[in-house]
């Protein structure tokens, strides 16, 4: 984890000073998350492909995090349930980080934690789209061309997953669904 960076589950205080507050995304947390989302990605989000898994799917509040600076949620990280073929996965994103806050591992720390939240409630794979010099670093590989299709057009270099356990990723191939 970052200097400077807590790490708390839902704790019901907001911080004391200024390090942001890593917590499971709440119900009443999704305005402050849609906005924040909203913000990074513009309303072009909605014409990707990996917005087709969840538009008519729900995320994993429990496997979904968000950093908090006093009452400004300033991080995101969602994860989706999925099936690559008949194999289950998450789908990780949208992700984002508010501009004043980039460059000081708050990214990397959500990422990681929403990987050990999903590892420990025995999740093997988590799928995304992104690029792969700043995921390779925290364990995503790229999936290699043609084995594994998104419902729309992807940049194969940007498709990207990793493995929770080892030898899961064998055999996996197929069309990613949502549920
Ligand atoms: C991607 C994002 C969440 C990273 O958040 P962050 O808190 O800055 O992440 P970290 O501090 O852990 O890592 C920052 C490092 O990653 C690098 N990085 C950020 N985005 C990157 C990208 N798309 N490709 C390659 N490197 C990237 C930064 O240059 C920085 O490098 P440095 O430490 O050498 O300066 C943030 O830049 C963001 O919200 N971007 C807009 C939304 C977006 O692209 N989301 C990801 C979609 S998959």
């Amino acid at each position: 984890m970052c200097p400077g960076v807590m790490s708390t589950v839902n704790s019901p205080s907001k911080p004391a000073n200024t390090a942001p507050v890593l917590q499971r995304e709440r119900p009443e947390d999704a305005a402050a998350v849609d906005g924040l989302i909203d913000h990074a990605f513009g309303p072009g989000r909605h014409v990707k492909a990996a917005e087709r898994l969840r538009e008519h799917n729900s995320p994993f509040r429990d496997l979904s995090f968000v950093a908090w600076i006093g009452g400004e949620a300033v991080g995101c990280v969602r994860l989706w349930p999925i099936h690559i073929g008949d194999t289950p996965a998450v789908l990780l994103g949208p992700f984002a980080v508010e501009d004043a806050w980039r460059s000081r591992g708050l990214g990397s720390d959500l990422i990681r934690k929403a990987c050990d939240a999903a590892q420990a409630a025995g999740h093997a794979i988590v799928l995304l789209v992104g690029d792969d010099p700043f995921f390779t670093k925290l364990g995503f590989e790229t999936v290699s061309p043609g084995r594994v299709t998104l419902p729309g057009p992807v940049n194969p270099r940007r498709l990207l997953w990793r493995a929770l356990k080892p030898g899961v990723l064998e055999g996996v191939e197929g069309l990613v669904h949502a549920g």
